[in-house]
């Protein structure tokens, strides 16, 4: 078997991979959209794949995305995976590599895997890294019960009914790099919902975006609230937005682990403890410089794949 790599594959060839991706064990939460939704926001995409040769079988990927900004540019390394049947002959490492080598001087993130994390670390230099890994909790929605009761302090709105640069600056709070493309690309998917939890005095306290994803689950990334009355507000008010929510398998959260309220949350919404699944899923890692959030109010990252919150 002969084997070729190719930057920006066509779009069949990125499905594969985010249903291998979307798979157990990996679980991870993309679908066929994500490709045109990097390529139209980041302001440089490579998806760098090896095929079997003169065909569009996938083989192995890793991404890279350049994110510019004032402070210089953030380059950030997502969806490095290679076929199980592949895996161990060498077609990983050479693509990382070859993604690596574009960076040059710029800061660098990526989420590291539990078994990868060290060796990004010792091998690349992704070295400066919150203390904290981030978990990832999830529930059957067969297990889910939206509560009775929830804080009156608390409403929610459509993304569209509240003041756009007050959402965009409430999100500057969470990520200190403006987000304003980035967040409407969300907003704007197809099938996402998204809605902003705002205190009775009216000001944003927290907003979430909600979307299918690929195995019949559903995905509410990105997921910010700032306490968990809020949050408990928003998460009621995503799901009943989400018709005939109670037919997808799971949802789940990516949190970082200082942050208990997200289990406290799903436990909230469901049976009690045994219903949800909790795995410890990847590090933030940077090259140069650590970007801080504040992850009291992460429930959910965004996306993990190419933000680092
Ligand atoms: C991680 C993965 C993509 C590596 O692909 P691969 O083709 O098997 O890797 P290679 O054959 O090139 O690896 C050769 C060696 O280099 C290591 N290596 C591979 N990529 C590396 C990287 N980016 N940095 C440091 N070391 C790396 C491998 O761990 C392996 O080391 P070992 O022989 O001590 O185990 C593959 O194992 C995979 O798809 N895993 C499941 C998905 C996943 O966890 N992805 C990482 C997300 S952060």
């Amino acid at each position: 078997m002969e084997f070729e790599t190719i930057i920006n594959p066509p779009q069949e060839v990125f499905d594969q991979l985010a249903q291998l991706t979307s798979d157990p064990p990996e679980n991870w939460c993309f679908k066929s959209e994500d490709y045109d939704l990097w390529k139209a926001t980041y302001d440089q995409l490579w998806l760098v794949t090896v095929v079997e040769k003169g065909t569009t079988n996938f083989v192995a990927s890793v991404s890279l995305t350049r994110w510019d900004g004032p402070d210089g540019s953030l380059y950030s390394i997502g969806m490095f995976y290679c076929k199980e049947k592949y895996r161990g002959q060498g077609f990983g490492k050479p693509i990382f590599q070859k993604v690596f080598d574009i960076i040059g001087d710029n800061n660098a993130t990526l989420t590291g895997a539990v078994k990868m994390s060290a060796k990004y670390d010792k091998v690349f230099g992704f070295n400066k890294c919150p203390e904290h890994w981030h978990w990832f909790s999830s529930v059957k929605c067969a297990d889910v019960k939206i509560p009775d009761i929830v804080s009156e302090e608390y409403s929610t709105k459509d993304w569209t009914e509240v003041d756009y640069e007050a959402l965009t600056a409430y999100d500057r709070t969470i990520c200190t790099r403006d987000r304003k493309k980035y967040m409407t690309a969300w907003f704007k998917l197809p099938e996402s919902v998204t809605r902003v939890v705002l205190n009775n005095a009216g000001q944003i306290v927290g907003y979430a975006t909600i979307r299918p994803v690929l195995n019949n689950r559903f995905s509410p990334a990105p997921f910010y609230a700032d306490n968990l009355e809020a949050a408990e507000v928003l998460l009621r008010d995503l799901l009943n937005s989400i018709p005939n929510w109670k037919t997808y398998e799971t949802f789940g959260f990516t949190y970082p682990g200082c942050n208990k309220d997200p289990v406290k949350l799903l436990e909230k919404f469901s049976e009690g403890k045994e219903s949800i699944s909790t795995v410890k899923f990847f590090r933030s890692q940077f090259t140069k410089k650590l970007i801080a959030t504040p992850d009291h109010k992460v429930y959910s990252v965004s996306d993990n794949a190419h933000q680092f919150v």
